[in-house]
């Protein structure tokens, strides 16, 4: 029997508490292989503690994983950018998990605060570019201090890095599930070398997959098509920092933070899921926050794992808890974090 093992960043807020549920529904759909959970204490506490954010060890313990589970990083009490930067984009680019894949899926029963939204309108997937662009933290200050301050930070955008997230994109569209159709999402009228290198990495790799529709759509505009137009879309394929702009609005036209699942993957090597949204600090301790986002990315990691029976219950378990619950916006629920979690492992029975 094949035992996997999955390390296990429970992290900051709200982390951990959606962090057990998601491994209480692994546990109940664990059929036919082994799941060998290695703990990693990383985040705001270990930080305040000891000073360390990812020492070296820990990056290797990671490495060393068939997958990683993260609940949420980020403190109040820790400035902005250390927790971060240091581990969160530390891990993405260190394993190379150049593709954030956040599928956009809004799922029967749900309410959004779009009424105009049919119930299977809203079915895409997200692909964005999780190694470069704007994040890559290359830049700097002139001046610092002065009222003459230069503060410069830049997008990279690499021939490789684009053309593998685009590649990667292509075959999605072709995949299982999907419609065949890639859009493009960008601001080529203005981003006119990025964009531009993006636009023809698409039209070159067009011919490879001539069985997938292209199509492109600027990024203001995508914000006007997700509440409009959302059936438009199947796959997008977008730089780091609009992918991670439309993905909090796309979260919003599924029903909320609280299902909005996301993977950092390495299709070559170990990849990281998390629950896209935060830590929310209000909710602490309360048992309010829906752990649905969390289970979500566990079936995106069984997914990736190749145990697609399993990832299935998992959906189906997701699916039946959606029926039930009063709304997925944490704390108007109708039932306790725990509880959502007993739901979804209920449903994976059915
Ligand atoms: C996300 C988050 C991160 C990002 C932050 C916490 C660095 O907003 O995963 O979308 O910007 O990628
Ligand atoms: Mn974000």
């Amino acid at each position: 029997m094949t035992t996997y093992r999955v390390g296990v960043i429970r992290g900051d807020g709200t982390g951990p508490e959606v962090v057990a549920e998601a491994l209480k529904v692994l546990d109940a759909v664990r059929d036919g292989f082994d799941v060998d959970p290695v703990e990693f204490d990383l985040g705001a506490d270990r930080y305040l503690r000891t000073g360390d954010v990812l020492p070296d060890e820990e990056l290797d313990g990671l490495r060393g994983c068939d997958a990683i589970l993260l609940g949420a990083v980020g403190d109040p009490r820790v400035r902005p950018g250390i927790l971060e930067r240091d581990l969160l984009l530390r891990v993405r680019f260190e394993l190379d998990q150049y593709v954030n894949l956040r599928p956009v899926v809004r799922y029967p029963g749900v309410q959004t605060l779009v009424p105009s939204h049919t119930e299977d309108d809203v079915d895409f997937v997200v692909v964005r570019e999780n190694s470069e662009g704007l994040y890559s933290g290359v830049g700097g200050f002139h001046r610092k201090g002065t009222p003459h301050e230069v503060a410069v930070q830049s997008s990279i955008n690499t021939r490789h890095g684009v053309e593998r997230i685009v590649r990667y994109a292509f075959e999605l569209a072709r995949g299982p599930g999907r419609r065949r159709t890639l859009t493009l999402v960008h601001k080529t009228n203005v981003l006119t070398f990025a964009g531009d290198l993006y636009q023809r990495v698409m039209d070159e790799l067009a011919g490879e997959f001539a069985d997938v529709e292209t199509d492109y759509v600027h990024v203001d505009a995508a914000c006007i098509y997700f509440l409009d137009q959302p059936g438009r879309f199947d796959v997008i394929v977008t730089d780091n920092m609009f992918g991670d702009i439309i993905t909090d609005l796309g979260a919003m036209i599924q029903g909320g933070m609280g299902i909005a699942a996301g993977g950092n993957i390495n299709p070559e090597g170990v990849s990281m899921f998390e629950p896209i949204g935060g830590t929310a600090p209000d909710h602490v301790g309360k048992g309010t926050i829906n752990p649905l986002a969390a289970i979500g990315a566990t079936e995106m990691l069984l997914g990736q794992l190749g145990e697609q029976e399993a990832a299935d219950r998992i959906d189906a378990g997701i699916r039946f808890a959606c029926t039930k619950v009063a709304s997925l916006r944490a704390g108007e629920m109708g039932y306790s974090t725990s509880e959502v979690g007993d739901l979804v492992v209920e449903g994976t029975r059915t």
